[in-house]
């Protein structure tokens, strides 16, 4: 049985949750692997319409083990708040595990992401403000604090006193703010831990388990690959590595235990936050393409940004194939380019007289590339209903298969709305 990883391939927001949410009914274990409350996905199924910023999706079925691994960093109160949320609406939460060496988001972390974020001004990144990139500067610093020091009271108490010291010089010297009380801030995650204490636990031998019996682990990525802090856009990208070696590194998994990645594209291009989209459009095509007041609308699930829109770029999505070993394709919201004359996908850049294959590094360089673009018919007729590829109109099959053409990988799965009856299954994934 596969191990699968399913990544986000672009900057985020590809509509992952969504196909994760179908995936997760097939396999007995889905972990998330990176990232933290930065992310969140709507899933909607017969129990309603739930956002997920943490819990893995696997959650709807009680059968399914969920496992939030130790590369994921975790903020206990919004952990606890999805819980309640999800137990008060009949989903049981029996099987959730969170791993004890995943790191904790502290009130500082939070502080600071805000805070420095501020004092960047023009060069601001947009970040979700969440704590998530100052939480991961701790862990790389080894000042960070774990889930399993929340279940220990007297480590919790040494870890924090000399850390806060640290913080609050920062907060109230460089920033002006406030400092933290130790006294309050410890009593309070000790609660946290307190509540969270029969969901924290040693995940590997969990994960180890289901692989040694074979069992579909599905890894569920958050973000993208353009956002990842060593292959993305940098310094627009998030703190953590979204894509599939992330998803070793972050749940514990040895990269020959994974069967198969699949990276989430989405028809077209989205960004939210700051940094360079090389694709992007304005005013009414950029309306099109944002569907705004229908289920599909172009606004972030954790923030409620507004997120930028563009055309395919495949330049990137390529790039993303090859650094993370992606063999399958998922294309989402297919349907929203169902209205288009003719539709744009950017097959190289120019950069002066230069054709480029491969995104430049620097920032300054990428935000001086034209688009090269292709332009391919569009379709004018809605795809929402169809339920196999040969049900798309012969267009539309012509966009998909020249995307996976670009990309270099064959095609698993296509979107054409939000329910889970629109995704076409083209591959069967375990
Ligand atoms: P951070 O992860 O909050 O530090 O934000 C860093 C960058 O990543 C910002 O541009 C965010 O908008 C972006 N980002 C973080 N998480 C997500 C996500 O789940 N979807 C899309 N963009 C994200």
């Amino acid at each position: 049985m596969p191990v699968i990883a399913l990544i986000g391939a672009q900057w985020g927001d590809e509509g992952k949750g969504h196909l994760v949410d179908l995936l997760a009914g097939k396999a007995r274990l889905v972990a998330r692997y990176s990232g933290g409350n930065n992310a969140g996905h709507t899933v909607v199924n017969h129990l309603g319409t739930f956002k997920l910023h943490l819990i893995p999706s696997g959650i709807f079925d009680p059968a399914i083990v969920n496992v939030i691994g130790p590369g994921v960093v975790v903020n206990p109160e919004v952990l606890l708040n999805e819980i309640r949320d999800l137990q008060a609406r009949g989903v049981s939460t029996a099987k959730l595990f969170v791993s004890e060496r995943a790191h904790v988001i502290m009130p500082y972390h939070i502080m600071l992401d805000q805070l420095q974020e501020e004092a960047r001004g023009e060069g601001r990144i947009g970040t979700t403000g969440r704590g998530i990139g100052p939480a991961f500067a701790d862990k790389m610093s080894r000042t960070g604090i774990r889930m399993a020091d929340l279940l220990h009271e007297e480590t919790l108490l040494h870890r924090l006193r000399v850390v806060l010291e640290e913080k609050n010089r920062l907060l109230t010297r460089i920033y002006n703010a406030k400092p933290l009380s130790l006294h309050d801030t410890y009593l309070r995650y000790l609660e946290y831990g307190r509540r969270l204490a029969e969901h924290i636990s040693d995940v590997h031998p969990i994960i180890n388990r289901a692989i040694e019996k074979d069992l579909p682990v599905l890894l569920e990525g958050a973000q993208g690959a353009l956002l990842d802090v060593d292959h993305g856009t940098y310094p627009y990208v998030t703190s953590s590595p979204p894509g599939a070696a992330g998803a070793c590194q972050g749940a514990g998994i040895g990269p020959t235990r994974l069967n198969a990645v699949v990276g989430v594209l989405k028809a077209y291009t989205t960004r939210v936050g700051e940094g360079p989209f090389p694709t992007e459009v304005h005013g009414a095509e950029a309306d099109e393409l944002r569907q705004i007041g229908t289920p599909w609308a172009e606004v972030g699930t954790t923030t409620g940004r507004l997120r930028r829109v563009g055309w395919f770029d495949a330049v990137l999505a390529r790039y993303a194939a090859q650094i993370n070993g992606i063999d399958t394709i998922a294309i989402t919201k297919l349907d929203v380019l169902d209205n288009l004359p003719t539709i744009k996908i950017c097959v190289g850049y120019r950069l002066n007289e230069t054709h480029l294959e491969y995104p430049p590094a620097t920032v300054a360089v990428l935000e001086r590339c034209e688009p090269i673009y292709e332009e391919l018919p569009g379709w004018r007729v809605s795809t929402r209903d169809a339920r196999h590829f040969q049900d798309l109109p012969e267009a539309a099959q012509a966009y998909v298969a020249r995307i996976c053409q670009l990309v270099g990988a064959r095609l698993g799965l296509v979107s054409v709305g939000p329910s889970r009856e629109q995704v076409i299954q083209v591959v069967d994934l375990f």
